[in-house]
């Protein structure tokens, strides 16, 4: 396997028994034990579970020889760095200056109505994931926000819900929501 190449976990998001051999395959992978690998590995551990679980982190701890308290600093100085499963969508509402004068608040609000999540948070059935960014990169169809793998622009509130209407838990893909953007 190349050095730069992502295993995939298979889908278990049960601590006890989840899938280790890919964040083996990462560590051997890791050209020495430096702690300048901590960031770029954490992301590679969740690109493969979706979050960190504590047994892969277990082991990046050893392998690079960081404390507990280390990770866990990291981890809470990146919003991005989950310890816990998200949703299977999640939520990217852009409250950059732009969004936020626009209207992300109320859509922000208009979520939380519909599913009872604020940001950093996940609904009780683990369909959805609410975060924040501050700027989505496209001020000009503000407000923004990323939903999975989908990006909309100039959305409303009521929108917004139509759109998170579509997205199921049992979704083999992502609905067939046409783009808005600028
Ligand atoms: S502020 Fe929202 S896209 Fe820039």
């Amino acid at each position: 396997m190349e050095t730069n190449e992502i295993p995939i976990a298979d889908q278990s998001v049960d601590e006890e028994e989840i899938d280790l051999a890919p964040t083996e395959e990462v560590l051997k992978n890791l050209p020495d034990t430096s702690r300048s690998h901590l960031i770029p590995t954490l992301q590679k551990i969740q690109d493969i579970y979706r979050f960190l679980p504590m047994p892969a982190m277990e082991l990046l701890m050893d392998f690079l020889n960081v404390t507990r308290a280390e990770i866990y600093g990291v981890i809470s100085f990146y919003p991005q760095l989950r310890i816990t499963e998200p949703g299977k969508h999640i939520i990217k509402l852009c409250y950059g200056t732009a969004c936020f004068v626009k209207g992300a608040p109320i859509i922000g609000d208009k979520i939380h109505d519909r599913y009872h999540i604020r940001p950093g948070e996940t609904d009780d059935t683990k369909l959805f994931t609410l975060q924040t960014a501050s700027c989505l990169g496209n001020c000009g169809a503000a407000p923004m926000a990323i939903i999975g793998e989908d990006t909309h622009g100039n959305i409303d509130p009521e929108e917004t819900l139509n759109i998170l209407g579509e997205y199921k838990l049992d979704d083999t893909e992502a609905p067939a929501i046409e783009e808005a953007t600028a």
